[in-house]
Protein backbone atom coordinates (compact mmCIF):
# COMPACT_ATOMS: atom_id res chain seq x y z
CA UNK A 1 0.00 0.00 0.00
CA UNK A 2 1.17 2.93 -1.34
CA UNK A 3 -0.54 5.84 0.79
CA UNK A 4 2.15 8.85 -0.27
CA UNK A 5 0.62 8.65 -4.47
CA UNK A 6 -3.22 8.60 -2.98
CA UNK A 7 -4.81 11.38 -3.60
CA UNK A 8 -5.90 13.78 -0.98
CA UNK A 9 -7.83 16.51 0.50
CA UNK A 10 -6.69 18.69 3.22
CA UNK A 11 -9.04 20.81 4.89
CA UNK A 12 -6.87 22.55 7.32
CA UNK A 13 -3.70 24.32 7.03
CA UNK A 14 -2.52 27.75 8.55
CA UNK A 15 -0.88 29.11 5.40
CA UNK A 16 1.57 31.19 7.02
CA UNK A 17 2.06 27.74 9.51
CA UNK A 18 3.13 25.90 6.36
CA UNK A 19 5.79 28.44 5.63
CA UNK A 20 9.02 26.67 5.26
CA UNK A 21 11.72 27.65 7.25
CA UNK A 22 14.01 28.37 4.56
CA UNK A 23 11.40 30.66 2.50
CA UNK A 24 11.21 32.84 6.02
CA UNK A 25 14.80 33.17 6.34
CA UNK A 26 15.30 33.86 2.88
CA UNK A 27 12.60 36.52 3.10
CA UNK A 28 14.43 37.62 6.29
CA UNK A 29 17.56 37.63 4.56
CA UNK A 30 16.08 40.02 2.03
CA UNK A 31 14.49 42.71 4.11
CA UNK A 32 17.83 42.49 6.83
CA UNK A 33 14.96 41.83 9.81
CA UNK A 34 16.12 39.91 12.44
CA UNK A 35 14.70 36.20 13.23
CA UNK A 36 16.35 35.32 16.27
CA UNK A 37 14.31 33.31 19.05
CA UNK A 38 12.58 31.92 15.77
CA UNK A 39 14.92 29.11 14.96
CA UNK A 40 16.75 26.38 16.80
CA UNK A 41 19.98 25.51 15.97
CA UNK A 42 19.22 22.85 13.26
CA UNK A 43 17.01 25.61 11.70
CA UNK A 44 13.36 24.19 12.83
CA UNK A 45 11.07 26.37 14.08
CA UNK A 46 11.30 26.41 17.84
CA UNK A 47 9.29 26.51 20.82
CA UNK A 48 8.28 24.99 24.01
CA UNK A 49 4.67 24.99 24.31
CA UNK A 50 1.14 26.35 22.48
CA UNK A 51 1.27 29.69 23.62
CA UNK A 52 4.93 29.97 22.65
CA UNK A 53 3.99 28.06 19.42
CA UNK A 54 2.05 31.16 18.80
CA UNK A 55 4.59 33.68 19.52
CA UNK A 56 6.90 32.08 17.35
CA UNK A 57 4.79 31.55 14.51
CA UNK A 58 3.78 35.58 14.59
CA UNK A 59 7.10 36.39 14.89
CA UNK A 60 7.76 34.19 11.82
CA UNK A 61 4.62 36.05 9.89
CA UNK A 62 6.22 39.69 10.21
CA UNK A 63 8.94 39.05 7.47
CA UNK A 64 5.51 38.25 5.24
CA UNK A 65 4.92 41.84 4.39
CA UNK A 66 3.55 42.78 1.39
CA UNK A 67 0.96 40.91 -1.30
CA UNK A 68 4.11 40.12 -3.24
CA UNK A 69 5.14 37.98 -0.33
CA UNK A 70 2.11 36.03 0.14
CA UNK A 71 1.97 35.25 -3.81
CA UNK A 72 5.75 33.86 -3.14
CA UNK A 73 4.27 32.25 0.00
CA UNK A 74 1.27 30.66 -1.54
CA UNK A 75 3.51 28.84 -4.45
CA UNK A 76 5.73 27.43 -1.89
CA UNK A 77 3.03 26.36 0.13
CA UNK A 78 1.21 24.80 -3.03
CA UNK A 79 4.39 22.96 -4.06
CA UNK A 80 4.86 21.38 -0.85
CA UNK A 81 1.26 20.22 -0.60
CA UNK A 82 0.86 19.00 -4.54
CA UNK A 83 4.29 17.00 -3.47
CA UNK A 84 2.29 15.19 -0.66
CA UNK A 85 -0.59 14.03 -3.20
CA UNK A 86 -2.62 16.54 -2.15
CA UNK A 87 -5.36 17.95 -5.38
CA UNK A 88 -7.42 20.94 -2.82
CA UNK A 89 -6.56 22.33 0.22
CA UNK A 90 -8.25 24.99 2.39
CA UNK A 91 -5.98 27.38 3.94
CA UNK A 92 -6.59 29.90 6.94
CA UNK A 93 -5.68 33.44 5.73
CA UNK A 94 -5.80 36.35 8.25
CA UNK A 95 -6.87 40.11 7.71
CA UNK A 96 -5.01 40.56 10.86
CA UNK A 97 -1.22 39.93 8.98
CA UNK A 98 -2.42 40.57 5.70
CA UNK A 99 -2.79 44.64 5.69
CA UNK A 100 -3.51 44.90 9.51
CA UNK A 101 -7.51 44.49 8.98
CA UNK A 102 -7.77 47.49 6.03
CA UNK A 103 -10.06 45.86 3.47
CA UNK A 104 -8.30 48.19 0.89
CA UNK A 105 -5.22 46.34 1.38
CA UNK A 106 -6.83 42.40 2.42
CA UNK A 107 -8.00 42.98 -1.60
CA UNK A 108 -4.53 43.08 -2.70
CA UNK A 109 -3.49 40.20 -0.52
CA UNK A 110 -6.67 38.36 -1.69
CA UNK A 111 -5.52 38.94 -5.46
CA UNK A 112 -2.17 38.06 -5.10
CA UNK A 113 -3.00 34.59 -3.12
CA UNK A 114 -5.88 33.73 -5.53
CA UNK A 115 -3.54 34.64 -8.37
CA UNK A 116 -0.83 32.03 -6.91
CA UNK A 117 -3.19 29.54 -6.53
CA UNK A 118 -4.63 29.81 -10.28
CA UNK A 119 -0.74 29.43 -11.24
CA UNK A 120 -0.21 26.42 -8.77
CA UNK A 121 -3.76 24.71 -10.26
CA UNK A 122 -1.82 24.98 -13.90
CA UNK A 123 1.24 23.52 -12.54
CA UNK A 124 0.39 21.17 -10.08
CA UNK A 125 -3.28 20.15 -10.24
CA UNK A 126 -4.17 21.50 -6.58
CA UNK A 127 -6.78 23.93 -5.39
CA UNK A 128 -6.66 25.99 -2.86
CA UNK A 129 -9.81 28.44 -1.40
CA UNK A 130 -9.16 30.84 1.70
CA UNK A 131 -10.77 30.43 4.90
CA UNK A 132 -10.36 34.00 6.35
CA UNK A 133 -9.59 33.63 10.25
CA UNK A 134 -9.83 36.12 13.20
CA UNK A 135 -7.33 35.75 15.62
CA UNK A 136 -8.70 34.72 19.01
CA UNK A 137 -6.22 36.32 21.20
CA UNK A 138 -5.93 39.54 19.75
CA UNK A 139 -8.80 42.22 20.52
CA UNK A 140 -12.44 41.26 20.23
CA UNK A 141 -13.22 44.43 18.19
CA UNK A 142 -10.69 42.69 15.50
CA UNK A 143 -12.70 40.01 14.82
CA UNK A 144 -16.14 42.21 13.14
CA UNK A 145 -13.32 44.30 11.25
CA UNK A 146 -11.78 40.34 9.98
CA UNK A 147 -15.72 39.66 9.36
CA UNK A 148 -16.06 42.50 7.14
CA UNK A 149 -13.02 42.23 5.07
CA UNK A 150 -14.07 38.57 5.01
CA UNK A 151 -17.50 39.24 3.55
CA UNK A 152 -16.34 41.80 1.33
CA UNK A 153 -14.12 39.70 -0.52
CA UNK A 154 -16.20 36.39 0.01
CA UNK A 155 -16.82 34.38 -3.37
CA UNK A 156 -14.99 31.84 -5.61
CA UNK A 157 -11.42 32.34 -3.85
CA UNK A 158 -12.34 33.34 -0.08
CA UNK A 159 -15.41 30.65 1.49
CA UNK A 160 -15.24 30.43 4.83
CA UNK A 161 -14.72 31.91 7.79
CA UNK A 162 -13.41 30.26 11.32
CA UNK A 163 -11.53 31.38 14.28
CA UNK A 164 -7.95 30.53 15.70
CA UNK A 165 -5.55 31.59 18.32
CA UNK A 166 -5.31 30.84 21.48
CA UNK A 167 -8.58 29.11 22.92
CA UNK A 168 -7.95 30.30 26.53
CA UNK A 169 -8.78 34.17 25.43
CA UNK A 170 -12.47 35.25 25.51
CA UNK A 171 -15.52 33.04 24.67
CA UNK A 172 -17.62 31.86 21.72
CA UNK A 173 -20.01 34.07 22.48
CA UNK A 174 -17.92 37.30 22.38
CA UNK A 175 -17.38 36.17 18.40
CA UNK A 176 -20.93 35.42 17.75
CA UNK A 177 -21.81 38.48 16.23
CA UNK A 178 -18.74 38.75 13.43
CA UNK A 179 -20.27 34.83 13.04
CA UNK A 180 -23.60 36.29 12.20
CA UNK A 181 -21.98 38.76 9.70
CA UNK A 182 -20.12 35.62 8.05
CA UNK A 183 -23.77 33.40 8.02
CA UNK A 184 -25.78 36.33 6.63
CA UNK A 185 -23.12 36.43 3.91
CA UNK A 186 -23.99 32.92 3.09
CA UNK A 187 -20.04 32.02 4.25
CA UNK A 188 -19.21 28.20 5.46
CA UNK A 189 -18.07 28.32 8.99
CA UNK A 190 -15.66 26.64 11.33
CA UNK A 191 -13.67 27.09 14.33
CA UNK A 192 -11.00 25.94 16.26
CA UNK A 193 -12.15 24.33 20.01
CA UNK A 194 -11.52 21.34 21.79
CA UNK A 195 -7.79 21.57 20.61
CA UNK A 196 -6.47 23.86 24.32
CA UNK A 197 -9.72 23.70 25.79
CA UNK A 198 -11.81 20.81 26.55
CA UNK A 199 -14.98 19.20 25.49
CA UNK A 200 -17.44 22.08 26.34
CA UNK A 201 -15.70 24.24 23.80
CA UNK A 202 -16.99 21.95 21.37
CA UNK A 203 -20.08 21.88 22.25
CA UNK A 204 -19.80 26.03 22.65
CA UNK A 205 -18.68 26.34 18.96
CA UNK A 206 -21.84 24.42 17.79
CA UNK A 207 -24.27 25.84 19.81
CA UNK A 208 -22.86 29.14 19.71
CA UNK A 209 -21.39 29.68 16.23
CA UNK A 210 -23.24 27.58 14.33
CA UNK A 211 -20.42 25.58 12.45
CA UNK A 212 -20.56 23.17 10.25
CA UNK A 213 -17.18 22.02 10.93
CA UNK A 214 -14.44 22.34 13.90
CA UNK A 215 -10.81 22.69 13.78
CA UNK A 216 -9.33 19.61 15.77
CA UNK A 217 -12.56 19.14 18.63
CA UNK A 218 -10.23 15.93 19.41
CA UNK A 219 -11.10 17.28 23.47
CA UNK A 220 -14.48 16.01 22.42
CA UNK A 221 -13.49 12.60 23.16
CA UNK A 222 -13.68 14.12 27.12
CA UNK A 223 -17.48 13.65 27.22
CA UNK A 224 -19.45 11.54 25.46
CA UNK A 225 -22.51 13.80 25.24
CA UNK A 226 -20.25 16.06 23.32
CA UNK A 227 -19.68 13.27 21.09
CA UNK A 228 -22.77 12.10 20.47
CA UNK A 229 -23.95 15.87 19.86
CA UNK A 230 -21.43 15.85 17.00
CA UNK A 231 -22.55 12.93 15.42
CA UNK A 232 -26.07 14.15 15.72
CA UNK A 233 -25.27 17.22 13.75
CA UNK A 234 -23.12 15.99 11.22
CA UNK A 235 -20.35 18.23 12.41
CA UNK A 236 -17.02 16.82 10.61
CA UNK A 237 -13.65 17.23 12.35
CA UNK A 238 -10.24 18.77 10.60
CA UNK A 239 -8.03 16.54 12.67
CA UNK A 240 -4.54 16.82 12.67
CA UNK A 241 -2.95 14.53 14.62
CA UNK A 242 0.46 15.41 14.41
CA UNK A 243 -0.22 18.89 15.48
CA UNK A 244 -1.66 17.38 18.75
CA UNK A 245 0.92 15.14 19.41
CA UNK A 246 3.75 18.25 19.06
CA UNK A 247 2.23 20.45 21.35
CA UNK A 248 1.77 17.01 23.65
CA UNK A 249 -2.25 16.98 23.98
CA UNK A 250 -1.12 13.02 23.37
CA UNK A 251 1.82 11.31 23.96
CA UNK A 252 1.47 9.08 21.04
CA UNK A 253 -0.36 8.11 17.80
CA UNK A 254 -1.63 5.26 19.39
CA UNK A 255 -3.48 7.41 21.73
CA UNK A 256 -4.44 9.80 19.57
CA UNK A 257 -8.38 9.64 19.80
CA UNK A 258 -9.32 9.93 15.98
CA UNK A 259 -9.91 6.33 15.68
CA UNK A 260 -12.20 6.47 18.69
CA UNK A 261 -13.82 9.32 17.38
CA UNK A 262 -14.15 7.85 14.29
CA UNK A 263 -15.36 4.86 15.83
CA UNK A 264 -18.45 6.56 17.21
CA UNK A 265 -19.66 7.67 14.43
CA UNK A 266 -17.98 11.03 14.00
CA UNK A 267 -17.03 12.51 10.63
CA UNK A 268 -13.40 12.50 10.90
CA UNK A 269 -11.08 14.32 8.03
CA UNK A 270 -7.07 14.37 8.73
CA UNK A 271 -5.02 17.59 8.22
CA UNK A 272 -0.99 18.96 9.29
CA UNK A 273 -2.54 22.22 10.47
CA UNK A 274 1.29 23.97 10.18
CA UNK A 275 3.45 21.11 8.90
CA UNK A 276 6.93 22.29 9.39
CA UNK A 277 6.33 23.61 12.75
CA UNK A 278 5.27 20.35 13.91
CA UNK A 279 7.73 18.35 11.30
CA UNK A 280 5.36 16.61 9.22
CA UNK A 281 3.47 16.25 5.78
CA UNK A 282 0.42 14.46 4.96
CA UNK A 283 2.36 11.53 3.66
CA UNK A 284 3.72 11.42 7.59
CA UNK A 285 -0.18 11.74 9.04
CA UNK A 286 -1.22 8.87 6.90
CA UNK A 287 1.27 6.60 7.17
CA UNK A 288 1.62 7.28 10.98
CA UNK A 289 -2.18 6.76 11.24
CA UNK A 290 -2.52 3.43 9.01
CA UNK A 291 0.64 2.19 11.51
CA UNK A 292 -0.72 3.13 14.60
CA UNK A 293 -4.25 1.87 13.65
CA UNK A 294 -4.08 -0.50 10.90
CA UNK A 295 -5.93 1.31 8.95
CA UNK A 296 -5.77 0.65 4.77
CA UNK A 297 -6.51 2.60 1.69
CA UNK A 298 -10.67 2.02 2.13
CA UNK A 299 -10.26 4.11 5.24
CA UNK A 300 -8.55 6.73 3.69
CA UNK A 301 -10.57 6.93 1.04
CA UNK A 302 -13.36 7.11 2.98
CA UNK A 303 -12.14 10.25 4.69
CA UNK A 304 -11.13 11.82 1.61
CA UNK A 305 -14.45 11.25 0.50
CA UNK A 306 -15.53 13.15 4.11
CA UNK A 307 -13.59 15.85 3.45
CA UNK A 308 -14.51 16.56 -0.13
CA UNK A 309 -18.54 16.68 0.74
CA UNK A 310 -17.31 18.91 3.81
CA UNK A 311 -15.16 21.17 1.79
CA UNK A 312 -16.21 24.77 1.25
CA UNK A 313 -15.79 24.66 -2.31
CA UNK A 314 -18.77 25.22 -5.04
CA UNK A 315 -20.18 22.14 -6.58
CA UNK A 316 -18.79 21.81 -9.72
CA UNK A 317 -15.22 21.51 -7.76
CA UNK A 318 -16.69 19.05 -5.31
CA UNK A 319 -17.78 16.21 -8.33
CA UNK A 320 -14.40 16.71 -9.69
CA UNK A 321 -12.91 16.20 -6.19
CA UNK A 322 -15.49 12.91 -5.92
CA UNK A 323 -14.32 12.09 -9.51
CA UNK A 324 -10.60 12.29 -8.18
CA UNK A 325 -10.96 10.63 -5.71
CA UNK A 326 -12.70 7.59 -7.26
N1 LIG B 1 -2.89 29.07 14.57
C1 LIG B 1 -1.99 28.35 13.91
N2 LIG B 1 -2.00 27.07 14.36
C2 LIG B 1 -2.94 27.01 15.32
C3 LIG B 1 -3.44 25.99 16.15
N3 LIG B 1 -2.95 24.74 16.10
N4 LIG B 1 -4.40 26.29 17.03
C4 LIG B 1 -4.89 27.52 17.10
N5 LIG B 1 -4.46 28.53 16.33
C5 LIG B 1 -3.51 28.28 15.46
ZN1 LIG C 1 -5.23 25.20 13.17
Amino acid sequence: MNLNTLPKIELHTHLEGAAPPEFIRRLAQEKHMDLSGVFDDAGNYAFDNFLHFLKVYEAATAVLQTPEDYHRLTLAVLEKSAANGVIYTENFVSPDFCGGGDLGAWKEYVHAMQDASDMAEKSHGIVLKGIVTPIRHFEVGKAKEVAHCAVETFGDWVVGFGIGGDEGAGKFSDFAYAYDMAREAGMHLTAHAGEFAGAQSVRSAIRDLGVSRIGHGVRAIEDMSVVEELVERDVVLEVCPGSNIALGLFPNWEDHPIARLRDAGVKVTVSTDDPPFFHTTMNDEYNNLARAFSWGEDVFKEINITAANAAFCDDATRKMLLEKLE
